[in-house]
């Protein structure tokens, strides 16, 4: 199974980024812990991992994967609250998506806490801080359907 995990804006800035709210680790270490999950795990799992700070490219990236993608893990972190056009992008592509966040979104200011992602997600994870990430690659893989790569 083919997952793209796509971080949205300021997302590479982790680790420097508000500590108290998102945690010392970086996206490097996210990624090595999502790829480290897969190296470490039964089921057949590609991942291609990509970061944007640009609502449009993010849209784009969505619509280019849509014969490559089986499921989707998207932080669209502050466009959670506003892009419409990244949640057309996911209804158009109709691939599975799992919403994660860092932080929990309700226990924070209130414009947070609405997303134009989950109504068109499978599910929605937050609050975990990076294991946020690792929650939303094992409901994945859930919500695929376990392909073993034993027989
Ligand atoms: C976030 C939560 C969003 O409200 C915020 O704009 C982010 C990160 C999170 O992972 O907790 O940039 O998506």
């Amino acid at each position: 199974m083919n997952i793209l995990v796509l971080h949205g804006p300021n997302l590479h800035l982790l680790g420097r980024r508000q500590p108290e709210v998102y945690g010392h680790q970086t996206l490097q270490d996210i990624n090595k812990a999502l790829d480290e999950f897969v190296a470490s795990s039964p089921h057949d799992v590609v991942l291609k991992i990509l970061q944007s700070n640009h609502e449009g490219e993010i849209v784009s990236i969505i619509g280019d994967h849509i014969d490559w993608a089986d499921g989707i893990l998207i932080n669209p972190a502050a466009y959670t609250h506003t892009s419409i056009a990244i949640r057309d992008a996911l209804a158009t592509v109709a691939i599975p998506t799992v919403e994660i966040h860092l932080s929990n979104i309700y226990a924070r200011e209130e414009f947070r806490h609405h997303s134009h992602i989950s109504g068109v997600a499978a599910g929605v994870v937050s609050g975990f801080g990076a294991y946020s990430y690792i929650l939303a690659l094992e409901a994945m893989i859930h919500i695929l359907g376990p392909k073993t790569t034993e027989t």
